[in-house]
């Protein structure tokens, strides 16, 4: 699995590093309040069991499934819900997780589902931004890191559904997807 691997670009020190970051500030920002942190599933897998545990507050857990790379390298541009969370929406804060914003599509998606549920707040927790993927206009929060434009794998994002399990996050040698 590591041969595939151009190179890594954020080891498993530099994505804890980050995770504890992330965490002090959403302490802080949600200080007395109780959010549902929601995981956007399979990508953000990883990065919300590492961030969640730097979070020193009462919150809520849930997940949402959706798709839309369905494994390629490029965004199918539809948004598919595989599986919806359970949880009520109406009249709380939520966190939303995720691996990477990308075209954004995933992120409007899921926040435009999160209003019409009528939460009280929506923000957005990311481990990457793609700003130069960008094709709406919506902006996480938090920020981890701020990636080049280049097709990541691992810690969660997955090509073809391999790599997720890579503890690292790294770029894949351009033959393996071409
Ligand atoms: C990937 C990634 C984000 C989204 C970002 O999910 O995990 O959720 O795409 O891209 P966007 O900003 O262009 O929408 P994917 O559709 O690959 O599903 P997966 O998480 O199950 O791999
Ligand atoms: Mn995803
Ligand atoms: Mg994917």
């Amino acid at each position: 699995m590591d041969n595939d691997i151009a190179k890594v670009l954020y080891s498993q020190e530099d994505i804890k590093n980050v995770c504890q970051k992330l965490g002090k500030e959403i302490t802080k920002d949600y200080a007395g309040k109780t959010p549902i942190i929601v995981s956007v599933l399979k990508g953000a897998i990883f990065f919300t069991t590492d961030v969640v545990r730097e979070i020193d507050l009462n919150t809520e857990m849930d997940f949402i499934d959706v798709s839309s790379y369905h494994g390629g390298v490029a965004s199918s541009g539809e948004v598919d819900l595989v599986t919806d969370m359970g949880s009520d929406v109406a009249g709380r804060d939520i966190l939303i997780i995720e691996d990477i914003v990308d075209t954004g599509r995933t992120l409007k998606y899921i926040v435009d589902l999160m209003m019409q549920r009528s939460a009280n707040s929506v923000k957005v927790c990311t481990l990457m931004d793609k700003p130069t993927g960008r094709v709406l206009k919506i902006d996480a929060d938090y920020v981890g890191f701020t990636v080049p434009d280049e097709f990541v794998v691992g810690y969660g994002l997955d090509y073809k559904e391999l790599y997720r399990n890579l503890p690292y996050v790294g770029v894949l040698k351009p033959e393996i997807y071409e």
